[in-house]
């Protein structure tokens, strides 16, 4: 079945654009979303709405109806002497505590609730106090949050506006903020495309699409060219199902760069579906597993992003695609296999296919010499015991560069904490018939085993891998955005290739 994530829809969202002299009390819209810290009107676009309205806003919060807390969200129907059909009033919180994170998940809060019917215009008015950065992420929030999880649904519960509108922010941070958005909601949409419709040929396609749109180049190595190139932890991995695996590189030269190694590169897990193999996952693990491509939906999203955002690097990007399923030549605990660079691995369980897909993928990277690697992948339900949902795991050879990552996924509001890489976990994964085992001794630190495992096939150059196995997918919708795919480490990504972290 075709569906319609097939179909690249980049106006999916509807117009967003910038309108810098227009004024909330004269603007004609559906709503009008403003923003409020924790407290009082303040000085600014609020305090202006408040004169305009009369002083409705700030009476409200004198009788304690509107606080500004955080996300708070509260619809003034017609709104006294404004022209709109509502005025929506989003908290903040405190406002020495106001940043982009914040604020991207306030403007999507505001979206969300609007979305939730049809609305042709709808006006946010940022203000004069937030930084460009700021209103990049507001924008971006914004055009995530009006964008639901209804792929397969016949009655849309989200539609995105018709028009959006953005008062007081300069064009350009409203068109980057839309560009932002647009590799967010790529990956959210690949993640929650059921892998049914979305498996490594389907994927790698996608990638064709984006790659031609955005002006990459595009490698898909299939099957005979994966063997060709000794990539057998991929090819092992893949090897229970009917879909054959894949692998995509891809390459962006930005502007005024050098032609030769790449700056950095950027790869992916693309698991299209974990059933665990013959180390088989209990139902109620395995239902989620469409999601085990979150970290191939994020360097893409990026890539995808950063082209269209034409920034001044050279990057390369790899996915690592496989289906992990237990059809009748699925690899089997025991087997031997051969990584591309030689390492032998023992499977002691089938279930930690991602480090056995990553290990190839990462060596082929090694290959083109990048100045520094991240990788991004779903890896362990570990690192959901360690750090709970919300927060991405970090492991590195390299603090500078992990710092630099850190920051990064910090500056646009992604919790991220780093978990150690000490040689004595390197014991654990030793076996007595190969060089390694893919699995730690028994559960206890093994995110870090995990990543212990990775650092074998990144001989020696800086690299920083980020496990996004909690914030990849939400099971539950929270008031910013709707259940299912988050497009976790997308902005990161971003602003690590703008080197202004
Ligand atoms: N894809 C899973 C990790 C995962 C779990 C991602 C939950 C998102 C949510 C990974 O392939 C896996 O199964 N890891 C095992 C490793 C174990 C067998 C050593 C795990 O974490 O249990
Ligand atoms: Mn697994
Ligand atoms: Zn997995």
């Amino acid at each position: 079945m075709t569906h319609e994530f097939l179909h690249l829809r980049p106006d999916a969202i509807g117009a967003i654009v910038a309108d810098p002299a227009a004024q909330p009390s004269t603007i004609e819209a559906d709503a009008i979303v403003a923003f409020l810290t924790e407290g009082d009107v303040g000085s600014g676009a609020m305090a202006e709405i408040d004169a305009a309205t009369g002083g409705v806003v700030s009476r409200l919060i004198s009788a304690g109806e509107i606080t500004g807390k955080r996300y708070e969200c509260v619809p003034l129907l017609a709104p006294p002497r404004l022209r709109a059909g509502q005025l929506v009033i989003v908290g903040l919180g405190p406002r020495a505590d106001v940043d982009a994170g914040v604020l991207y998940r306030a403007a999507a809060t505001a979206a969300r609730h609007l979305a939730g019917r049809p609305r042709m215009k709808v006006v946010f008015v940022a203000d004069g106090w937030w930084s460009t950065r700021q209103m990049e992420q507001a924008v971006a929030g914004a055009a995530v949050g009006m964008v639901g999880q209804d792929l397969y649904r016949a009655e849309k519960k989200r539609t995105p506006f018709a028009t959006t509108v953005w008062l007081a922010t300069p064009p350009q941070a409203v068109a980057h903020g839309v560009i932002i958005a647009d590799g967010v909601n790529l990956a959210r949409r690949l993640v929650n495309t059921p892998a049914e419709d979305l498996y490594p040929q389907t994927f790698s396609e996608q990638a064709a699409a984006i790659a031609g749109r955005t002006g990459m180049e595009i490698e898909i190595w299939d099957e005979s060219h994966l063997a060709r190139e000794r990539c057998h932890g991929i090819l092992a991995v893949g090897r229970g199902s009917s879909r054959p695996p894949r692998l995509v590189i891809l390459r962006y030269r930005g502007p005024g760069t050098r032609d030769g190694q790449p700056d950095m590169a950027f790869v992916g897990k693309g698991v299209t579906f974990d059933s665990g193999g013959l180390s088989l996952k209990p139902s109620d693990s395995m239902l989620t597993m469409k999601c085990d491509m979150s970290g191939g939906a994020a360097v893409l999203g990026a890539a995808a992003t950063i082209a269209a955002l034409k920034l001044p690097v050279n990057l390369l990007v790899a996915v690592g695609l496989v289906e992990n399923m237990t059809g009748p030549a699925a690899y089997k605990l025991g087997d031997v296999i051969t990584a591309r660079n030689g390492t032998t691995i023992e499977v002691h369980n089938t279930d930690a296919e991602g480090r056995i897909v990553l290990a190839d993928v990462l060596d082929v990277v090694r290959g083109f010499n990048p100045g520094r690697i991240v990788d991004a992948a779903t890896l362990t339900g570990a690192c959901m015991v360690a750090l709970g949902n919300d927060v991405a795991g970090l492991f590195t050879n390299d603090q500078d560069w992990c710092d630099r990552v850190a920051r990064a996924a910090r500056s646009v509001g992604e919790p991220v904490w780093q978990l150690p890489m000490y040689a004595e976990y390197d014991e654990q994964i030793k076996s007595d018939v190969a060089d390694i085992k893919n699995v730690g001794d028994g559960r206890w630190g093994g995110a870090i085993t995990a990543a212990k495992f990775l650092e074998r096939f990144v001989g020696g150059i800086p690299w920083t891998h980020v496990d996004i196995a909690g914030p990849a997918f939400a099971e539950k919708p929270r008031p910013w955005i709707d259940g299912g795919g988050t497009g976790s480490f997308v902005r990161p990504l971003v602003e690590l290739a703008r080197g202004q972290e």
